[in-house]
């Protein structure tokens, strides 16, 4: 299957981890930390050299002008999540774009104030919503309505899902669902539920973090009103590297929105003329607050350059095939020590598998890592672990099974 992979060579354009031997470890954390592009660290140099050689200047005459980098992200970033340039912008970290979308589009009233989110979504999303919740003056008691799977199961149920909106549909302000959920590694329908919410009144957002570079959105034709996703995952931009935000184009120029503004949300035509009132840039831009981080912004494009060659389409093929082949090797093995908790079906999933370890888990997830296997551990029972199509092997795959197993085993 390597021999035959087409993408097999963007292997090479990555920096690899070693084992003390000096073996390239089994890396399979894209879903937590991406690996580094070779090239990211020539793209933060030549920034570096900018700030250096002509300092301020840089902004107007570096090789690539500071005051335009961000667009230089724009058509790749867009062609990933299947959004229209304008709809699009990197900008801050997950949470703070969270925030930001809800200052505008979370707006409850006596009737319809409830956000619906999946039980065990991740942490950093439930505290954002929850004090949004408390900071426009209602309670989680009674406004934080939650997704929970049926007795026995892990994931949530398409049908359930729909049912839920169906009935609590004219509360619920928001509806705010990962694309993947972190521990589970369940995909949702993004495409049913944004219809299903939107046919009941509902504005609907969803958190990419665990999607983006992962599945193959279309967030323009499926039509959520935003999206939030983090760029250190899949996208393997670097540790706390800038995130991306979609607002869809019938928000453009939806100038009554409340929003928390900031000198570079404001037009970009006249910016600089510093201005006393606020006239923000149509499109997602209009949601930007701060100048952005040049020597972040670097690595994410010598990243996005890989993706826009590999192509999300031919990408989501392979990890289709590599998360199946894990899947096959692993489940002639289950037992009532493990278990995948993860769904089986392909489209109810990305790259990652949520392996269930009843006891002295943590034990041998610590194993494997010390022998170069490095998957994530979350407590208090899953070993996840997703082989990313752009650099791990059918090889990886295999060797994690066969060690996964062995470890199991003793
Ligand atoms: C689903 C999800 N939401 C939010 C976050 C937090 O991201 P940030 O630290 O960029 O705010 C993460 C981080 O891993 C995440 O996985």
């Amino acid at each position: 299957m390597d021999e035959r992979d087409p993408l097999a060579t963007f292997r090479d354009r990555f920096w690899i981890p070693k084992t003390t031997r000096g073996e390239d470890c089994i890396y399979l954390c894209g879903h937590s930390l991406g690996l580094q592009p070779k090239t990211a660290g020539t793209a933060i140099e030549q920034e570096l050299r900018d700030w250096a050689e002509l300092a301020v200047e840089s902004h107007l005459r570096g090789r690539n002008p500071w005051i335009r980098y961000h667009h230089l992200l724009t058509q790749k970033t867009a062609s990933l999540v299947g959004a229209e340039p304008s709809e699009v912008v990197v900008m801050n970290s997950v949470t703070v774009n969270l925030h930001l979308m809800m200052v505008s589009f979370y707006r409850p009233t006596k009737a319809r104030h409830k956000i619906l989110i999946e039980r065990g979504a991740f942490p950093s999303d439930q505290y954002a919503v929850t004090s949004q919740i408390r900071f426009r003056g209602h309670h989680p008691a009674s406004s934080l309505l939650e997704l929970i799977p049926r007795e026995g199961e892990s994931s949530i149920r398409d049908e359930d899902i729909e049912s839920l909106i169906d009935r609590e549909g004219e509360s619920i302000a928001l509806i705010l669902l990962g694309g993947v959920n972190y521990a589970t590694g369940q995909a949702f329908d993004m495409e049913g539920i944004t219809k299903a919410g939107q046919k009941k009144g509902c504005i609907v957002g969803f958190d990419l973090a665990h999607a983006a570079g992962n599945l193959r959105v279309h967030l323009h034709d499926w039509g959520p009103d935003f999206a939030v996703w983090c760029s250190y995952k899949y996208l393997n931009g670097g540790p706390g590297c800038v995130a991306g935000c979609f607002v869809h184009e019938r928000h453009a120029q939806s100038w009554e929105l409340p929003r928390f503004a900031g000198w570079w949300g404001y037009d970009e035509a006249t910016r600089f003329q510093m201005g006393p009132d606020f006239h923000p840039m149509p499109g997602a831009e209009g949601w930007q607050v701060s100048n952005p981080p040049i020597l972040a912004l670097a690595p994410l494009r010598a990243s996005m350059e890989i993706f826009a060659e590999a192509r999300m389409d031919r990408l989501r093929g392979k990890s289709e095939a590599l998360t199946g082949y894990m899947e096959s090797l692993l489940r002639q093995h289950e037992s009532p020590h493990f278990s995948i908790i993860t769904p089986a079906e392909p489209h109810r999933r990305g790259a990652q598998l949520s392996l269930r370890i009843r006891s002295r888990g943590r034990e041998i997830c610590d194993r494997l890592a010390a022998e170069g296997v490095i998957g994530d551990w979350r407590e208090p029972d899953t070993f996840r672990v997703a082989p990313a199509p752009l650099y791990n092997s059918y090889l990886d795959v295999y060797l994690f099974a066969q060690r996964f197993l062995a470890a199991l085993a003793t």
